[in-house]
């Protein structure tokens, strides 16, 4: 006899993500330090300094997390003049996706994502043995008009990302809260925007007021990005408090640990390291296009902090994405997204992205 594990995980592909600078260490050998990593999202430029301090005076390992997370509970419904008992914190955002299907979706019960859109929605589902219903790209971006046609009486969860991975895709204001107006209201709509701040201010997102008009509105955001803080696992959810109360009976009593609860208070209080990000992930974000440009490379315009990039075959992305490991150079493929053409780089430093240029053209020069 042996153990029978559920049929609905037979068909999940364990997430993989971008390989950590340590293990290409050991497999080519050379130094971490002459290692670019360009496959995760992170942020080049680390954590602001008050974070650092905020990390370097932590001393209570020893006791339990504050579980209701109040402090930075009381921070950020302060930030975005919220009731606290809106917001919910999570181990990464990651959490409070899952923390959102858990509320509402049931075996058989269906959610809705687009295609090419962020990889956890589709585990979500199949860990629950819940329907997808992946609606097909409109050039690689969301298509809420199709989005919309498809909302049936099984429809209970639909995730949005914007802008979205890996695409760097975008929606804006107005067909956002277009489309949201139009989801039943028994149906929960979470909207994903672990990249918002990377977007310029007009296109910086209003949905955390648009939850006083949607009860079923859930928004998810992340320290992972541009706080730097990914390696700490946390993010949180606001939503109306319908919402957060059902989130808060289902998850972890301590989700969220303490450093990361008291490096996130600091990091959301330091906006000129954010800005800074910002504003270097802008600057060479164009760089990047540039170059692309110059080497007659096609691109996805990208509102995040990443870029999409296409090579002439499937077999030209995984030759290029391994030259450029053994020159210590780590991208993302993106071929378990329906994309095997494409390569996904980070925006990195300066220094980084010009290595990376250089190398891509290095590799293009011999494969003509
Ligand atoms: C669109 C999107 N949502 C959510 C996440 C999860 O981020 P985290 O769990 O680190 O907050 C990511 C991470 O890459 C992402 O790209």
């Amino acid at each position: 006899m042996s153990i029978s594990f559920l049929k609905n995980l037979e068909q999940i592909m364990p997430y993989v993500g971008g390989m950590p600078i340590e293990e290409l260490s050991r497999k080519i050998g050379i130094s971490e330090n002459n290692i670019i990593k360009l496959a995760s999202n992170e942020n080049p430029y680390g954590i602001s300094p008050k974070t650092k301090k905020a990390i370097q005076d932590f001393i209570d390992f020893n006791l339990y997390p504050d579980g209701s997370g109040y402090e930075l509970i009381k921070t950020i419904s302060k930030k975005f003049n919220l009731d606290p008992e809106q917001v919910v914190l999570g181990n990464g955002s990651n959490d409070i996706l899952e923390l959102a299907a858990r509320i509402v979706v049931s075996k058989n019960s269906e959610i809705m994502f687009s295609e090419h859109a962020f990889a956890v929605y589709n585990l979500v589902a199949k860990s629950i043995g819940a329907q997808e219903n992946i609606i097909p790209s409109k050039n690689y971006a969301h298509d809420l008009l199709a989005f919309e046609k498809h909302i049936s009486k099984n429809t209970k969860l639909i995730f949005i990302a914007n802008p979205n991975n890996p695409t760097g895709t975008y929606i804006n204001k107005n067909d956002l809260y277009r489309f949201i107006s139009k989801v039943p209201s028994e149906v929960l709509i979470v909207l994903d925007e672990a990249y918002d701040e990377y977007l310029d201010e007009e296109d910086k997102s209003e949905a955390l007021k648009w939850v006083k008009d949607f009860n079923n509105l859930l928004v998810s955001r992340s320290f992972s990005k541009a706080y730097g803080l990914a390696s700490l696992r946390i993010g949180y959810g606001i939503s109306s408090k319908a919402v957060i109360e059902m989130i808060n009976r289902v998850r972890q009593p301590f989700n969220a640990n303490s450093i990361a609860q008291v490096a996130a208070n600091a990091a959301i209080k330091d906006s000129p390291f954010v800005e800074m990000s910002y504003e270097k992930n802008k600057e060479q974000k164009l760089f990047m296009e540039n170059a692309f440009k110059s080497l007659n490379i096609d691109f996805i315009k990208s509102y995040g902090n990443f870029i999409s990039f296409q090579l002439g075959s499937a077999d030209e992305a995984v030759e290029c994405y391994e030259y450029l490991l053994k020159k210590g150079i780590i991208l993302r493929p993106i071929s378990n997204y329906g994309m095997p053409k494409f390569l996904r780089v980070s925006i990195g430093t300066p220094k980084e992205n010009k290595t990376f240029i250089e190398v891509l053209s290095e590799f293009l020069g011999k494969n003509k």
